[in-house]
This record gives structure tokens, sequence and C-alpha cells, in this order.
């Protein structure tokens, strides 16, 4: 990887950094209903330089960690992590994700830039299970029995302050459960 400081992160510069946020909503599925999590917690993303795929693509990279706590006990009940990406050329931005259920997802998305009326950046990615470029994979256990059957996910970042709003579509205990998470966070470091 090159060095850090040569390195041309794109619409990624704007996420590096260390954020907090204690306004999060967890909404996720129970066998008899819905369980909501009013959660806060930490994501650090951390320069990772760029790299070079098969001599010609060229991708810049982001490692992140993402750890979530439940306010009603302090508990760790989401942990994530993996690397956003930036293929300057062809302008296209990308999520690996990684959670400890047996569940991975690379989800991605034609980059077009996109400002709210504050003019803090968009940024969004998308996977599906039926999509041939953006896909999850997961463990027999989760296909059979807690299935991701989507994933979206936008953030809207600047001037300090980053909110997220994520959509995993899951087929779980017999039905299709829309498990949410949204949360507002602010840059510490
Ligand atoms: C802030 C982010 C997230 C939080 C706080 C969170 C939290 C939760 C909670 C509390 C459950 C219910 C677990 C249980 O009752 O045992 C759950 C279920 C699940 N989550 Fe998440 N989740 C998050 C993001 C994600 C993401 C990004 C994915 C995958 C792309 C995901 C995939 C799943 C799956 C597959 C289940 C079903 C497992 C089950 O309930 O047995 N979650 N999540």
């Amino acid at each position: 990887m090159s060095k850090e400081t040569e390195v041309d992160y794109g619409p990624l510069a704007a996420l590096i950094g260390v954020w907090e946020g204690d306004k999060g909503m967890d909404i996720a599925p129970e066998p008899d209903g819905t369980e909501e999590n009013p959660y806060y917690e930490t994501i650090i993303y951390t320069e990772g330089g760029d790299l070079k795929n098969a001599n010609s693509q060229v991708l810049s990279v982001v490692h992140y960690r993402q750890i979530v706590k439940r306010k009603s006990d302090d508990g760790i009940f989401h942990d994530q992590t993996g690397y956003w990406m930036w293929d300057a050329r062809e302008k296209v931005i990308i999520q690996s994700i990684v959670i400890p259920r047996a569940v991975c997802v690379l989800a991605g998305q034609q980059y077009i830039e996109k400002k709210d009326d504050a003019g803090n950046l968009i940024i969004e990615v998308e996977a599906a299970e039926d999509n041939a470029d953006w896909g999850i994979v997961q463990s027999p256990y989760m296909q059979k029995n807690a299935r991701t059957t989507s994933f979206k996910h936008r953030i809207v970042v600047g001037n300090g302050k980053m909110t997220y709003s994520e959509t995993t579509m899951l087929d779980i205990y017999g039905r299709v459960f829309e498990h949410t998470d949204d949360n507002e966070l602010e840059l510490k470091l």
C-alpha cells in the first residue's frame, strides 16, 4: 500500500476519524414480534492507504470498526468490521461488512456526488442475495433460519456530524422482517 498522505480517498475522506453517537435505535426481530433497542456506539474509520487489483484497478481503503452498546444494560450487542473502498477511476464506492453471526455483505454502488440542503455528503451502498455484483454470503444455518435477503446503507456526513440509516431485510421466523438501525454521531478525533 502507498503512503497514506498521497492517497485520494474521494468521498471516504469525510469518514476518517473516531465517531460517537448516543441516539441510536435498533429494530430487530423476535419470534413473537419486534424488539426496539435504543443504543450508543463508537465507529472508528482508519486510513488504509491504497492498493492495486490485477495490476489495474486502484482502490483506496478505509478500515472501520463499529461497536454498538444497548442503553438498557451497556452490553455490546453489535460488533461490526470491514472496509470502505473507493475506485476513483470508475467512481464506485464499496463497503464490505463482517458481523459475528456468520454473515458477510459486499455492498456497492456507482457513485454520483449528492449533497443534502445543508451541503452534507450523501454516501449510499446496497446489496441483495440476487444481485450478481453486490451480494451476501451467510452460513448454512443463517440461510435456513435467519436469512439476510438485502441490505441498504445511507450515510449523510459533513461539518463534524454523521447520520446513517441501514435496512437489513431478513427472512426469519417464517416472515419477512425489516431490521433497521439509525444513529447520529459526532466526530471526536
Ligand atoms: C447498528 C447495527 C445493528 C444492530 C444494533 C443490530 C442488532 C440486532 C439485534 C438486537 C438482533 C436480534 C438478536 C436476537 O434477538 O438475538 C439482530 C438480529 C439480526 N441482525 Fe442485526 N443489528 C445491526 C446490524 C445488522 C447488519 C448490518 C446485519 C447484516 C447485514 C444484521 C444482521 C442480523 C441478522 C441476520 C439477525 C437475525 C439473527 C437473529 O435474530 O437470530 N444486523 N440484530
